[in-house]
């Protein structure tokens, strides 16, 4: 079994300084240690500890070159001096040896001749050479398991290893060939890094005899094609950074164990690559990115990781590919790293829909779309349309025969709403200049039910407007400069945006009667809690979105209509939620919380715990833990938090001991987001246990 994995090795944590990470490197993979064997947690003693103080208190003998910690009697820290040899008279005690960091270049076979008990021999960055190494120089070490030489300055594999070694890290040498039966009697090595060498081929005597082998990093070779010849029991295999001009049928078939598989980098290209190669049915982990592949290959069910971030994969088969069934296969996690936006794995659109309203049917306006208005000194003169057949049409506006009952005025430099006529129905008043909205236009517009204002300049909208259109069902008059709400809006409506203008103000009954209101925009204003009274929404009886992100609200608005459906609250400062906020809401579905100021304090824990809920957004607050949800929940957004740790056990909407055999009851979770917290992979089992149907977690 490989040690890498054991439940009992502690994982070595030194930082104390940014140059000591690197110096522990180690070929880019962790030391696992068990202090229970009496192994030392530290690799190094540089910077940590005064050496002084062992030399006087410590009565055991210790070449002056090195450092004997009493702590650990049998290691021998003689790294980061400068070494052009290995020290003589090294304690035959000695069974961690620690000569990383000097300038070494030769091992003769007499220096180890004393000690017969040597475990760890560390050597990485040194500058040792093939041709200075004495075959025999390790061949008595029986007891030795970890050698590590990495950047060095070997050409090949050195021979004669001892037999029982575990792990061999050879990362980035100069190594160029690997002398035929060098792995022979290595029947227990697990770990056997080669990466950021010259490797060119694998014959078959390569790697004969390793029959343990567990991992095997050969990346940043100079590889061509996937090397024949490995070993059976590679479950980790790295090939990234090779440049293979493609992949054959059977490039992995006698890999039957294989794992996790890193091929990034590789100048893959889709046409060399055959569809089913990785359809490895023992495959955890596929990493594929940094190549130029525009399609997807098949990958099998059990795939759980993939990278694909930087190919050239267009549209959105990314997302359409699908895991298959069952209890560990349903998780496809792709792991989404650096800025490629395009890569990006979004959330698929929910499966339930708010109902939408009943929409006028309304002709798309003739005219293509203009750019915006800028900033104009001068405003340009208003363009004007073609002649009309209607003696009552506005110049500058497009009246249709087709659609007699549309007034296209858009994209126009319209200063002043020219009069409306009687007929118009769709009015259509976006992207030009108008600063204000009087009556006059509008004395014979006593049928109209939608308006488009948005993108203009208007700072004000005479109330007795509507006292003239008292069936408007759609007003749109986002993107202007009102400061209020208007005045006198006609109890009709059905839609009002009123998003991205500077409202602070709410006036009184601004909304009421509003019985057919499904839709009120106010995101993006200056909106605060004393804006919004208890009643201030109480007669929205119909209202089934409502937006006010973006504004400045502590609070969450009271008094909202318990029918709403959706609730956008994004960006305001609101740092608490009353426990009872959600009771009554009976087909709240879709819940925005993003950047606010929510901590677990202000979240009570079972306040999201609403059966309606199909997505929940709480990504950019300060919450530590996961809150209750629903099992009906599909969608949960809780990235960039302060989460440090999730226990699927409690947040699991059934008893996870239970056994389960309704398939109604099992959690409806697909999509989950944990990505900027202080989370790491792999997700925990409960996790995977309890939410069956979850699709993807980026994390
Ligand atoms: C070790 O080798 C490096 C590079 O060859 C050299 O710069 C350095 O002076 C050497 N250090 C000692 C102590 O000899
Ligand atoms: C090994 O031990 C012998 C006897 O104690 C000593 O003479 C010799 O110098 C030692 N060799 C090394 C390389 O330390
Ligand atoms: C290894 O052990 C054998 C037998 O004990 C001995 O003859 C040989 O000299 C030893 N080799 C080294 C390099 O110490
Ligand atoms: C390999 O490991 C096994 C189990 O730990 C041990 O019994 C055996 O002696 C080892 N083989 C060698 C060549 O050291
Ligand atoms: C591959 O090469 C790139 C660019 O040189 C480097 O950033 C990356 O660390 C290398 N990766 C591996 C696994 O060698
Ligand atoms: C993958 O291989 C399995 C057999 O191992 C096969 O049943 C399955 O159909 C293959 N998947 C695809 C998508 O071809
Ligand atoms: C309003 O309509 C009436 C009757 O069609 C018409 O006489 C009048 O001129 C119109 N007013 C305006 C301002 O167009
Ligand atoms: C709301 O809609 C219903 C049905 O279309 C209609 O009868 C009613 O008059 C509307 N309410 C208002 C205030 O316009
Ligand atoms: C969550 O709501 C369900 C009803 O939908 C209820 O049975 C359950 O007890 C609630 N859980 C908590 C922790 O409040
Ligand atoms: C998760 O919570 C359960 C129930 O409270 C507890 O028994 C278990 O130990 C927790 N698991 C972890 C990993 O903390």
């Amino acid at each position: 079994m490989a040690p890498l994995f054991s439940a009992v090795l502690v994982l070595l944590l030194v930082r104390h300084s940014a140059a000591d990470v690197s110096d522990m490197d180690y070929g880019g993979v962790p030391l696992w240690i068990n202090r229970f064997l009496g192994e030392p947690s530290v690799l190094s003693l540089q910077g940590r500890m005064d050496p002084a103080w062992f030399r006087a208190n410590n009565p055991q003998a210790c070449p002056l070159q090195c450092e004997c910690p009493i702590q650990w009697p049998t290691a021998l820290y003689c790294d980061h001096r400068g070494l052009a040899d290995i020290p003589d008279g090294l304690p035959d005690r000695t069974q961690y040896l620690f000569l990383q960091r000097n300038n070494i270049s030769s091992l003769s076979s007499s220096v180890l001749a004393n000690v017969t008990k040597l475990h760890w021999l560390i050597l990485d960055h040194n500058q040792l050479q093939s041709a200075k190494l004495d075959q025999a120089a390790l061949q008595n070490q029986t007891k030795l398991y970890y050698l590590f030489a990495n950047h060095n300055y070997l050409s090949s594999v050195p021979s004669t290893l001892p037999s029982g070694l575990r792990q061999l890290r050879l990362a980035h040498n100069q190594i160029s060939s690997i002398s035929s039966g060098a792995f022979e009697k290595l029947l227990n090595l697990t770990l056997l890094l080669l990466q950021g060498n010259r490797l060119q081929t694998i014959t078959e005597g390569d790697l004969k005899g390793l029959l343990s082998l567990n991992m095997l990093d050969l990346s940043g070779n100079n590889f061509l094609t996937v090397p024949r010849h490995l070993p059976a029991s590679i479950e980790q295999l790295y090939l990234s950074n090779n440049s293979l001009s493609g992949l054959d049928r059977d490039s992995f078939v006698s890999l039957l164990n294989l794992k996790y598989l890193r091929l990034s980098h590789c100048g893959l290209q889709s046409s060399s690559v055959p569809q089913q190669v990785f359809n490895i049915s023992s495959l955890v982990e596929l990493d594929l990115s940094y190549n130029k592949l525009i399609t997807i290959p098949t990958v099998p069910t059990t795939l759980q990781y993939m990278y694909l971030e930087a190919n050239e994969i267009q549209g959105t088969r990314g997302r359409t590919m699908k895991a298959g069934v069952g209890l560990f296969s349903a998780l496809a996690l792709f792991l989404l790293m650096g800025a490629v936006f395009t890569q990006r794995n979004k959330p698929k659109k929910p499966t339930r829909r708010p109902a939408t309203t009943r929409k006028p049917s309304v002709p798309k306006p003739a005219v293509p779309a203009q750019p915006e208005p800028q900033e104009p000194t001068d405003f340009p003169p208003p363009i004007l349309g073609p002649p009309s057949i209607y003696p009552d049409c506005p110049r500058e506006c497009l009246c249709s025969p087709s659609y007699p009952n549309s007034l296209n005025c858009e994209n126009r430099n319209i200063r002043v709403i020219p009069v409306i006529p009687s007929r118009t129905h769709y009015l259509y008043l976006q992207n030009n200049y108008i600063s204000e909205v009087t009556a006059e236009a509008f004395v014979n517009a006593t049928e109209v039910r939608w308006i488009n204002f948005a993108n203009n300049r208007i700072h004000r909208i005479d109330k007795k407007v509507f006292d003239k259109i008292p069936s408007l069902l759609y007003l749109y008059v986002h993107r202007n400069q009102l400061k209020e709400v208007p005045a006198g809006l006609p109890a009709s409506l059905e839609q009002l945006r009123l998003s991205k203008n500077r409202i602070t103000k709410i006036p009184a009954g601004a909304f009421n009667k509003m019985e057919n209101l499904t839709l009120l925009d106010l995101y993006h204003n200056q909106l605060s809690d004393s804006d919004l009274g208890r009643n201030t929404f109480r007669d929205l009886k119909s209202l089934m979105q409502l937006n006010l992100a973006h504004n400045i609200l502590k609070k969450m608005p009271d008094g909202v209509p318990n029918g709403l459906i959706q609730l956008f609250l994004d960006r305001n400062r609101i740092d608490d939620i009353p426990k009872d906020y959600f009771k009554g809401f009976t087909h709240l579905a879709f819940v925005r919380l993003n950047y606010n100021q929510l901590s677990d304090k202000g979240v009570p824990k079972a306040v999201f715990n609403i059966s309606s809920l199909l997505d929940l957004q709480l990504a950019h607050n300060q919450l530590a833990s996961l809150p209750l949800f629903n099992g009906n929940l599909e969608h949960l957004h809780l990235n960039h938090n302060n989460i440090e740790s999730i226990n699927g056990t409690l947040i699991c909407p059934f008893d996870l001991h239970a056994s389960l055999h309704e398939d109604s009851l099992v959690p409806k979770l697909r999509y989950l987001r944990l990505d900027g917290n202080h989370l790491s992979p792999p997700i925990p089992l409960d996790i995977i246990m309890c939410f069956r149907h979850l699709h993807s977690i980026v994390i």
